[in-house]
């Protein structure tokens, strides 16, 4: 029997990765690089200053700023997005994302936030969903970001649980591979491109039997 749900934020919880894509295309467009929606699915999971680093090396500019400018180029990518999080309110989650925390509930199984994202603090408030999470890894403490197991270790260790026990839930090819590499039943939740490596690929959270994922 499975003792924890393990969830990344955007994509999973909720859609916020087409803002992301908004915001770094913007930011990138106004240092002529041009992004499309197929490069950005390498962006999935990764961290602000990572996501900026590929970006850079899209367009062979690697070298072309300063830490303290790639710093400033970040800080304006994350205001424009925070900017775009203006209105998200509760009507944002996800379809079944409410119904499957509220099933967790019932069954005294935790969930926890295993997301990159260092707004996600602020993302679940407006959601709703706060404190239907027992614990959010701080994204600040990690030495390296998905596809690297550590961020789904550390949450299974915020529940006192064996990363055997627990169930991730992803959207990127990076998250599916960290929760694999930490030994966790993954569940990949597929928009367009499809996951590899996945135990169980569904489109909403409305298509598993909570029962059925407990027993994987
Ligand atoms: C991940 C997203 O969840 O968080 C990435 O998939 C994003 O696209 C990363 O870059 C970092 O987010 P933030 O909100 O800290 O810039
Ligand atoms: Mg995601």
């Amino acid at each position: 029997m499975k003792k924890g749900f393990i969830f990344d934020l955007d994509g999973v919880i909720t859609d916020t990765a087409k803002y992301h894509y908004v915001a770094w295309k913007e930011l990138a467009d106004s240092i002529g690089i041009s992004i499309d929606l197929q490069f950005n699915e390498q962006l999935k999971g990764i961290s602000r200053m990572d996501s900026l680093d590929r970006i850079l090396e899209r367009g062979e500019k690697a070298d072309s700023y300063t830490q303290a400018e790639k710093e400033a180029l970040a800080t304006k990518k994350n205001t424009n997005y925070v900017e775009l999080l203006a209105d998200l309110t509760p009507s944002d989650l996800l379809p079944g994302v409410q119904e499957f925390l509220e099933e967790a509930k019932r069954r005294e199984i935790p969930c926890v936030i295993a997301s990159a994202s260092k707004n996600a603090p602020f993302i679940l408030k407006k959601l709703g969903v706060a404190d239907d999470f027992a614990h959010i890894v701080d994204p600040a403490t990690l030495k390296k970001g998905k596809p690297d197991p550590e961020i789904f270790v550390k949450a299974a260790e915020a529940i006192s649980i064996s990363p055997a026990d627990a169930v991730g839930f992803e959207d990127a090819q990076a998250g599916v591979d960290g929760i694999k590499a930490a030994g966790m039943y993954a569940v990949g939740v597929v928009v367009d491109e499809p996951l590899h490596g996945a135990d169980i690929e569904v489109k909403k959270l409305t298509d598993l039997d909570i029962d059925v994922l407990l027993a994987q």
